[in-house]
């Protein structure tokens, strides 16, 4: 992407990858750029659902019969990742792809018939992937369990280390001139960008965003043990959805889905359910390191699409982004660019968030 001459100012909250990801690009295009966010620990926010989240970029795998938009923006944003991923590199050294293509598997017969079913809708989307069998599987993967009924390899899927691509925004914003300061104010400057997640509702009451719970581990190769799978594994267990997200030193298991409010503890029955899931389809993860186990909020919407535009004269949500701020944040970022210089992406409009009446 281009850089161009400008000199506005911009005042970005949150430093998740969304805040983080715009604030680069702006500062690349020569705006005068602040994150604000109260949370942050070492340079980025610990807490946040950019931290905890997988970093899977599966609009395919994880589209649902129903949400025909949420896949195509999807599938937009995904389009958009190898450039900026590259860019990304170019700018900070940082490599932060871990995985290419998408293994989706069913663990029993009710499990294949609902792989079917998505495999129907994506191909009515115009989106058909290759359907393996039993044997075809364990030739993909051969370190998955030998019982598994058959899959689905979705190739142009990819996936990040969400936490190598926090710290390489944070770099490369820093270096583009964006400055990170940790704390709000009430007074904030220019053109205002809400990016704060699921904590974006209490900074602007009435915005119909949501926390939903999501408990994740992160487990480590211990030496000696199988390698980690080369590509993201989405699997059915027993109507039951869990994925194995590849990192270089291990897997990040994921994910539950609680409609528990501001809950961020992480449950006994919720780390019980994600690794037998996860040992049901790999099952040499047993002798792994259980690494690391937290809960994230994410900031859902009620039709599952973000909320990215104008909210007011002065502020452009960037939030909402639910289970996909990873994925939808190369999208959002071009289409938060193209609101703050006037020319709003039309593809876009169904982001706007004025197709609810909340305010
Ligand atoms: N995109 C994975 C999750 O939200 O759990």
């Amino acid at each position: 992407m281009g850089t161009q001459a400008v000199n506005s100012d911009i005042s970005i909250v949150g430093a998740g990858v969304i805040g983080a990801a715009i604030a680069w690009q702006a500062a690349r295009r020569g705006h005068t750029v602040r994150i604000y966010d109260p949370l942050l620990a070492d340079g980025v926010p610990q807490t946040g659902a950019s931290w905890a989240a997988g970093g899977m970029l599966a609009p395919f795998s994880e589209g649902w019969p129903g949400e025909d938009q949420v896949l195509d923006v999807g599938a937009q944003s995904l389009a958009r990742w190898p450039a900026l991923a590259a860019e990304l590199l170019a700018d900070t050294g940082i490599d932060v792809l871990t995985g290419r293509g998408t293994l989706l598997v069913a663990a029993d017969s009710a499990d294949a018939a609902e792989l079917d079913t998505q495999d129907r809708w994506l191909r009515a989307q115009g989106h058909a992937f290759q359907r393996l069998g039993r044997g075809e599987v364990r030739d993909a993967q051969p370190a998955l369990a030998k019982n598994l009924r058959g899959g689905l390899w979705v190739e142009p899927e990819l996936a990040v280390d969400n936490r190598a691509l926090l710290r390489a925004l944070r770099t490369a914003a820093a270096e583009a001139g964006a400055e990170l300061i940790p704390h709000l104010v009430t007074d904030l400057p220019g053109q205002v960008v809400l990016a704060a997640g699921s904590d974006s509702a209490a900074l602007r009451p009435g915005l119909p965003v949501r926390p939903v719970k999501g408990e994740i581990l992160r487990l480590r190769r211990r030496p000696g043990t199988p390698e980690p799978p080369t590509c993201t594994i989405r699997a059915l267990v027993r109507g039951r959805h869990v994925y194995l997200v590849p990192r270089p030193d291990g897997v990040v298991v994921g994910a539950t889905m609680c409609e528990h409010g501001e809950d961020r503890q992480v449950t006994v029955a919720g780390v019980r359910d994600l690794l037998a899931d996860a040992e049901a389809v790999l099952p040499s993860i047993a002798e792994y390191e259980l690494a690391d186990a937290m809960a994230g909020l994410r900031p859902m919407t009620p039709d599952n699409l973000p909320l990215v535009g104008r909210l007011s004269d002065t502020t452009i949500a960037a939030t909402g982004h639910g289970r996909n701020g990873v994925l939808m944040m190369a999208i959002t970022v071009d289409t938060v660019l193209a609101e703050l210089g006037g020319n709003p992406l039309p593809q876009m409009k169904c982001l706007d968030p004025g197709r609810f009446s909340w305010n």
